[in-house]
């Protein structure tokens, strides 16, 4: 545990972020919950720092939204009737960096964490995007319309990426430490190119359920950061 742990929210403001979290309704919730743990600011750059902090969590909500909508068209289109979901392994490439995802434990992590996991499971997740974004004609068995998504994730991510570089630059050392440290690779790109198309389909299952639950992890910790600045 670090700095954040004599910062624990309230039991109110846990109810509010709660409430924030699940309707996204940004006005309903001012306060401060961890006055001094944000990144490091004077006052006049506050304004701006809160107004960046309003379009990271902007789009981490899009980054998570359109994951969803990913994998249930996935699983509409393609996976209806199968059983990809009891086949896939349901492993994921990014588990073993055991990034938690309940909220409690989050609340309970300070900012130098979190931005951490967030910088970790946004890097790992470079590959797979890329490889997806940049070869869209070429990806056999699913529709223009998930690819194109894809590239909107890939965007995003581009853009929550150097958010982080820019407002929390101490953490990417130890990033690519743990990165360093953790030696897992993403290894699904074989599958996805595999001319046996049950293969295919199954390893799109897979990465799509991998996106959506990391995605909702990125924008549970955006969502806190944001919450903390002051
Ligand atoms: C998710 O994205 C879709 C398509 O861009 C949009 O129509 C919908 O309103 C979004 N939902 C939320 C909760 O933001
Ligand atoms: C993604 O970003 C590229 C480069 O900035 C841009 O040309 C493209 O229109 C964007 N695509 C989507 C779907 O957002």
């Amino acid at each position: 545990m670090g700095p954040g742990e004599n910062h624990l929210p309230s039991p109110s403001h846990r109810s509010c972020l709660l409430l924030l979290l699940v309707m996204s309704n940004l006005l309903l919730c001012q306060g401060k919950l961890c006055p001094s743990c944000g990144p490091d600011v004077s006052d006049t750059s506050l304004t701006s720092l809160r107004d960046v902090f309003t379009d990271a969590n902007r789009l981490s909500h899009d980054f998570h939204n359109l994951s969803r909508i990913i994998f249930s068209e996935f699983d509409e289109k393609y996976a209806h009737g199968k059983q990809y979901h009891i086949r896939s392994t349901k492993s994921c490439h990014t588990d073993p960096y055991n990034i938690p995802e309940e909220l409690e434990i989050a609340l309970h992590t300070n900012n130098e964490d979190l931005t951490v996991w967030t910088l970790v499971l946004l890097y790992a997740w470079n590959n797979p995007l890329y490889y997806l974004a940049n070869e869209v004609p070429n990806v056999k068995g699913v529709s223009v319309a998930i690819l194109l998504r894809i590239i909107e994730m890939k965007n995003i991510s581009d853009k929550l990426q150097e958010f982080i570089q820019d407002q929390f630059s101490k953490s990417i050392v130890p990033v690519l430490q743990k990165m360093h440290d953790t030696r897992t690779t993403w290894s699904g790109l074989s599958s996805l190119t595999s001319s046996d198309e049950d293969r295919r389909h199954s390893e799109f299952y897979n990465l799509f359920y991998c996106l959506r639950r990391d995605s909702l992890k990125v924008d549970m910790y955006i969502k806190i950061l944001w919450y903390r600045v002051p």
